[in-house]
């Protein structure tokens, strides 16, 4: 009922809307009275936590994008190599594990089949895993030796908005975790960045606020028969996740590229007025943002229409956006929480706008629990 959804058409949008509740109240009570970061329910000492010299992520669908977004954080701040791969994928290659591999498992639910397989694979092979689960005492983190719980609340529009914007949080908090139990160069860093992520929930805020432009784009672009996302580094996650919601919801063909790989093959797909989502790294020291930005100009010159997501203070990416779209300035790891919110709002709005089922788009399960 309308009730239910506080006025909103859809559960979706209703969540949409919820995320910068869900990301403050999943950043509640991290820090112990000494200001140091705990996790929930972890049974994994600290000496162990320190050994740990792989991090294997697994994850499907949209939770294995906060997976990719993960890597670059762990990455940074640990120093641990880390790799995100597809739950079903990893389940049946036969991955290397030990009992120093720790293994994150990224589930709203808590009950997808193909992730469950997986910790259950590793645990057998001796590995550690943690879980990042959005539904208390679910399968999954009942099955793992240490749990992070996201606040979302229940998620029941089908394509998850707030449970993967709290995946990303407690992905951020499980890096910076294990940088503080490491006490890598990066120790000094976290206090700071933990202070960033308190400020998240009033920049997401400020996108919902301004996301005007988004519906009028979903009206001109509703009857687009293909669309394309680029995005480098962390924007290159999001620029997956931007096309899976349009398919997912609007069931319009969409892809998301690394925009390097762009001319390695996929500017051959690039027709006159293709409609092509661009996400540009915050305007920093390195040669990121510059890069994204000639890879806007390469697929501008050959007929796109761009829709170019950037810092709100970023100049040089005028010219070459048909529409602007601004993002609030926060540091480059953490530029996922802003930009994926516009994708989310946009799949939303196309797909009502064509008279689907938002909720509960054809073919799909929230929670698909057989392999
Ligand atoms: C289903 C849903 C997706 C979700 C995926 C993983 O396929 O339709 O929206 O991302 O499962 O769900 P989980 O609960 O494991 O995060």
């Amino acid at each position: 009922s309308a009730a239910e959804k506080d006025g909103y058409d859809w559960f979706m949008r209703k969540e949409i809307h919820e995320q910068p509740r869900a990301i403050a109240d999943s950043m509640l009570g991290r820090r112990d009275a000494s200001g140091a970061l705990q996790l929930d329910e972890i049974r994994i000492s600290e000496g162990e936590l320190r050994d740990v010299d792989k991090i294997i992520v697994v994850a499907c669908g949209t939770a294995f994008y906060a997976g990719l977004v993960a890597k670059y954080a762990i990455e940074h701040w640990t120093r641990i190599p880390c790799e995100v791969e597809l739950a079903h994928e990893f389940r049946y290659r036969d991955p290397i594990l030990t009992r120093d591999t720790l293994v994150v498992a990224i589930s709203q639910s808590g009950e997808t089949a193909d992730t469950l397989m997986a910790i259950r694979h590793a645990r057998e092979q001796r590995a550690k895993v943690l879980a990042i689960c959005n539904t208390n005492g679910s399968t999954i983190p009942r099955e793992s030796d240490a749990v992070i719980y996201t606040h979302a609340g229940p998620e029941i529009g089908v394509a998850s908005t707030k449970g993967f914007m709290t995946q990303l949080v407690a992905c951020y908090l499980l890096a910076l975790y294990l940088a503080q139990v490491r006490g890598t160069r990066y120790g000094d860093e976290i206090s700071s960045v933990v202070r960033e992520l308190e400020k998240m929930p009033e920049h997401v805020q400020r996108v919902l606020d301004e996301s005007g432009p988004v519906h009028e784009l979903a009206a001109e672009l509703r009857d687009a028969k293909s669309v394309l996302f680029l995005g480098r580094h962390t924007g290159y996650p999001i620029a997956l996740e931007g096309a899976l919601k349009l398919k997912e919801l609007a069931y319009i063909h969409a892809e998301g590229f690394a925009a390097g790989e762009l001319k390695h093959g996929p500017i051959a797909l690039v027709e006159d007025q293709m409609p092509v989502f661009c996400v540009i790294p915050p305007q920093g020291r390195d040669f990121l943002h510059d890069k994204m930005v000639s890879g806007i100009q390469e697929v501008r010159a050959r007929g796109a229409r761009t829709i170019v997501l950037a810092e709100e203070d970023d100049d040089s990416v005028a010219p070459y956006a048909d529409v602007l779209i601004r993002l609030p300035k926060v540091p480059t790891l953490l530029q996922p929480m802003v930009a994926v919110v516009p994708f989310q709002l946009f799949a939303c709005e196309l797909a009502t706008q064509k008279g689907h089922d938002v909720d509960q788009p054809r073919n799909l399960a929230k929670s698909v629990t057989v392999e």
